[in-house]
Order: structure tokens, then C-alpha cells, then sequence
């Protein structure tokens, strides 16, 4: 199970009031002891069952993902813990000893109230904009590189940031990739240190021969591969050497992914790649977004420091469709990543991005290969009898909603390549990104597919 699944803040929060539940039972205890004439028994089990109750509450944190975690937290945690001190409070009095009420309790009312704010601080923040780029600049061509390598990254991960989420941009890489040191989730290469590595990649044997030579027509892209000569040339690089650079590189990773596979992280003996031609349906960017997705690439491992950038800026020439870009990614960034039950089936599976890893029988286009394909009706049944299945799940429909909202509840076995898929690679953040209705209809699909006939 990946860390980010859970909410660190409030996991230790959990941690610490269960410590606490115990500390105030033993609190009371010791004062009735002290005492002759209380209720010894009374006030004991009474915080007994609190400690007992915010242990339980505590475990119970743990089996949550991240979103119920911060739900569970406030709609039922915060107000056990709250009437625990109350009671707490009432106990000092009725053995009148209230003047003395350890200073601690001040102490945790002060921290309970500043946890509550911190939390409602969390809550808000969705609605703050993290700084989107001017989109007007991109379109009348005199952006900086540093406005272009922002649009970049708008375009990967969205100009909305939600707090404890996953952002994710209308290039959909963070479905797949992670972009820090040592973040690792499987199938798909780390792109930390991406931009030093395609200078090496391009002159290596491997490059030049496999999957395919240079010079070969790769036709899930239509791209001739290494030749970047073949670009328009308002979008390709303008200086340079004859031989491969590394901005071709990257742009080549992007529009043909199967031109070079990462050792081990391809189909077929590496000689096919599970990662979809960015330029075509469902990610669609244009080349003006393909090259601020390099530039992003390029520079975004020394901060400040664009000096490694070499994609040309857009220009306002005839033949740049930029304006049309600027028009698509301003919709695009003022609209959080939301479905909200009323777009139709594909238009939603589109929107979230399952096509990307999985192969749905009755949405077109969805050929992704990273997942399971989805063929739940016979599916689902099958792995809920699994002797491993460990989930809450007991019947189909179950069984999809919990795969869509805890995918690693249960974690398929890949046949073909004898071992599990990468557990923790489907992204935990869809609970946030559809409505109720929208799941309902979604779990409704989902639970129908099956392998097409004749298959
Ligand atoms: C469905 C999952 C998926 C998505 C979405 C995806 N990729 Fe990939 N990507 C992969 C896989 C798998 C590989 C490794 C196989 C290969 O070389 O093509 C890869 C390889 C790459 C490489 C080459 C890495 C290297 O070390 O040489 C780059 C660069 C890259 N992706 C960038 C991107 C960017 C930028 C986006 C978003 C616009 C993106 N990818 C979206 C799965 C994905
Ligand atoms: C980044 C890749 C990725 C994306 C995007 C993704 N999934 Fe998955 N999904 C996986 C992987 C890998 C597994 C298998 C591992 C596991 O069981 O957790 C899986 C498992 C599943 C399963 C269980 C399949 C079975 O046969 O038991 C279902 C159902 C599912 N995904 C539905 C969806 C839906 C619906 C979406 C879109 C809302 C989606 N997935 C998006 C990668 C992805």
C-alpha cells in the first residue's frame, strides 16, 4: 500500500487521541482511587469504553483510504473525542475537584480547536487557484520560457491543486508517472532526471535498433522514428547539431512511445509500449502543448533554470494553432477534473482516464494495456472467490465499486504475465472526481462488460 493512500496528518491525529483515550481513563481512575465516596465503577467503565471506542476508531482509520479518512474524521471522531472531554469535565466537577483539572486538558482544547482549523484551512483550499499561467501570453507568442514550462505543467498536472489529491492535468502523465526522487509505482518509468538521461538515450546501440531502426515508420503513430526533420518546422528546434538531441528525444517519447521502450517497462519483450500516442485520442495535445510539455520536462529539475530548454517558444505565425490551443486549455483549466453524471458513459470513462490503462469492451478506443481488461460480469464473480480476496465486496456490483474506490482492496493476478498487476498504479482519487450519480452509472457500466463474443 503506497503512504500517500492514507492522510499522514490525520493518521497521527488518530494515533495521538487513542494514546489519549488511554491516558484520561487512567487519569480518572487514579483520582477515584484517591477519593473515597466516588463511583469508581461508574466513572471507569465509562472511560474505559471511550479508550476502548478511540482505539477502535484508530484501527478503523487505517483500513480507509485517504478521502474517508478525513470524512470518518470529522463526522465521527472529532465529535467522540469532543464529548469524551466534556464528560472528562463533568467527572472533575462531580467529585469537585474541577479548580484542578490537569493543565493538559487546556492544552487539548487549545490543539482540538487548532486541528478543526487546520482541517477547515485543508477543506478550502480546493478553491484556491494555484497560480495559472497567463494563457493570453501563449497566445500572441512573446511568453518567456518560463511561462512556456508553466504551461507545461498545467498541461501534466492541471492549474487546480486539491489538497491531499493527485493533480492531474489534461496530459494525464500523473496517472502513470511520478515526477520526484525515489517515487516509484510500477509500470512506468520515474521521469525524475528525464531531461539529463535523453541526451544518453539517443546515442546508446539500443535506441538506434530496437524496437525498431531509425528511419522505420511506426504506424500505431504514423511517425518515421529519428527523424525529427520531419516535423513542421515551426515546432521543431531550430539550432543545433544534426544528430539526436535529447529534445528529440522527448518529443518522440511523447508522439511515438513504441519508437524506444524503456527496458522493462514495455509490452511484448519491450517491444511495445503501453504508453498512449499523446497526440492522438483520448489526450489529443496539439504540438504547441506537445513542446511546452518538453519544456516543462527539460527544466523542471533545476528550478528557476531554463538554460537546458531548447523546444522553440510558439510563434503568432500563420500555421501555429495556437489560438486554438489557448481557446481548448482556458476550458480546460477552469473545469476540475469533476463528472457529474449527466455526460454520457464514454464521454465519463473518457474524462477519468480508465481508458488510458484498461481495455473496455463497448468504449471505443479504450485499449489501455497496463490494467486488467475489464470483463467484469465474468470477472468479478471470480475474484470475489478467490481464496485470497480479503475485500467487503459480495456480489459484482460490490466488487466494482470497491475496485474504482479502493483498488487495492484486491489485487488482480496478470495471466499472461504470470505475475500480479503492480498494486498502488490505479490512481485512489476517483472517489473525488465523480459524483454519486456518476458513480452509480459508472459501477452500472462496469459491471456489464464482458469479452466481446467470438473472443
Ligand atoms: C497509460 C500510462 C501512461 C501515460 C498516461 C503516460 N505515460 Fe509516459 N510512459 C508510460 C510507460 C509505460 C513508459 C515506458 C515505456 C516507453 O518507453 O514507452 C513511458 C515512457 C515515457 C517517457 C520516456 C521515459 C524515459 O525514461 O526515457 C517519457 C518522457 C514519458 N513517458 C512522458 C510522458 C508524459 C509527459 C506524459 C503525459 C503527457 C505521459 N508520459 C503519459 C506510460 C504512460
Ligand atoms: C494508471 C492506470 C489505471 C487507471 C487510470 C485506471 N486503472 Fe483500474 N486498474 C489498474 C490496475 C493496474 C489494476 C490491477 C491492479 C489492482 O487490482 O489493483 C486495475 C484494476 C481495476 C479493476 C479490477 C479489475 C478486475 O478484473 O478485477 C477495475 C474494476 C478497475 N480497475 C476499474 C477502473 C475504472 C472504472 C477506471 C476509471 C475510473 C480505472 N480503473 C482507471 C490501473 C488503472
Amino acid at each position: 500500500m503506497l503512504p500517500e493512500q492514507h492522510d499522514i496528518l490525520f493518521s497521527f491525529l488518530a494515533i495521538v487521541f487513542a494514546v489519549f483515550g488511554i491516558y484520561v481513563f487512567g487519569n480518572v481512575v487514579q483520582e477515584c482511587r484517591e477519593r473515597e465516596g466516588s463511583n469508581g465503577k461508574l466513572w471507569g467503565g465509562v472511560f474505559g469504553a471511550f479508550a476502548v471506542t478511540c482505539f477502535m476508531m484508530t484501527v478503523h482509520m487505517f483500513s480507509l483510504v485517504q478521502a474517508d479518512q478525513l470524512a470518518f474524521f470529522f463526522s465521527t471522531y472529532i465529535f467522540v473525542v469532543i464529548l469524551m472531554l466534556i464528560v472528562w469535565g463533568v467527572f472533575y466537577k462531580s467529585i469537585g475537584i474541577e479548580g484542578q483539572s490537569p493543565p493538559i486538558i487546556r492544552g487539548f482544547f487549545f490543539w482540538t480547536t487548532v486541528s478543526v482549523l487546520l482541517a477547515g484551512y485543508t477543506n478550502w483550499l480546493p478553491q484556491q487557484r494555484s497560480d495559472p499561467p497567463p494563457k493570453e501570453a501563449a497566445v500572441v507568442g512573446d511568453v518567456t520560457m518560463e511561462e512556456f514550462a508553466e504551461m507545461g505543467r498545467v498541461i501534466i498536472f492541471g492549474a487546480k491543486q486539491v489538497a491531499g489529491q493527485k493533480s492531474i492535468g489534461k496530459g494525464q502523465c500523473p496517472l502513470c508517472h511520478t515526477f520526484d526522487p525515489g517515487d516509484h509505482m510500477g509500470r512506468c518509468p520515474n521521469l525524475f532526471g528525464v531531461e539529463k538521461r535523453s541526451n544518453d538515450r539517443v546515442k546508446e546501440d539500443r535506441y538506434a535498433s530496437s524496437p525498431m531502426a531509425i528511419g522505420e515508420l511506426e504506424p500505431a503513430s504514423g511517425i518515421v522514428k529519428g527523424k525529427p526533420d520531419e516535423i513542421p518546422e515551426e515546432y521543431r528546434r531550430q539550432h543545433g547539431p544534426e544528430e539526436l538531441t535529447g529534445e528529440d528525444y522527448l518529443r518522440e517519447s511523447l508522439m511515438c512511445p513504441t519508437c524506444y521502450v524503456v527496458e522493462g517497462f514495455g509490452k511484448d519483450g519491450d517491444t511495445k509500449s503501453p504508453m498512449p500516442v499523446i497526440t492522438k485520442p483520448p489526450i489529443s495535445l496539439s504540438r504547441v502543448e506537445v513542446n511546452a510539455v518538453v519544456a516543462y520536462l527539460q527544466s523542471k529539475d533545476t528550478p528557476g533554470e531554463f538554460a537546458a530548454v531548447t523546444v522553440p517558444l510558439p510563434q503568432d505565425d500563420a500555421g501555429n494553432t495556437g489560438g486554438a490551443v489557448a481557446e481548448e486549455s482556458a476550458e480546460d483549466e477552469d473545469r476540475p477534473v469533476f463528472v457529474t453524471g449527466t455526460e454520457d458513459i464514454q464521454a465519463m470513462i473518457n474524462t477519468l482516464g480508465c481508458p488510458l490503462c484498461h481495455t473496455i469492451p463497448g468504449v471505443e478506443g479504450a485499449m489501455g494495456e497496463l490494467g486488467p481488461k475489464l470483463h467484469e460480469k465474468t470477472n468479478a464473480p471470480l475474484r470475489i472467490k478467490d481464496p485470497n480476496y480479503k475485500g467487503k465486496a459480495t456480489n459484482t456490483r460490490e466488487y466494482v465499486r470497491e475496485s474504482i474506490l479502493n483498488p487495492s482492496a484486491y489485487v488482480v493476478f496478470n495471466e499472461e504475465a504470470g505475475e500480479l498487476f503492480p498494486d498502488g498504479l490505479m490512481p485512489t482519487s476517483f472517489g473525488q472526481m465523480v459524483s454519486v450519480e456518476a458513480l452509480d452509472k459508472l459501477v452500472d457500466f462496469i459491471s456489464q462488460t464482458e469479452a466481446p463474443a467470438g473472443s
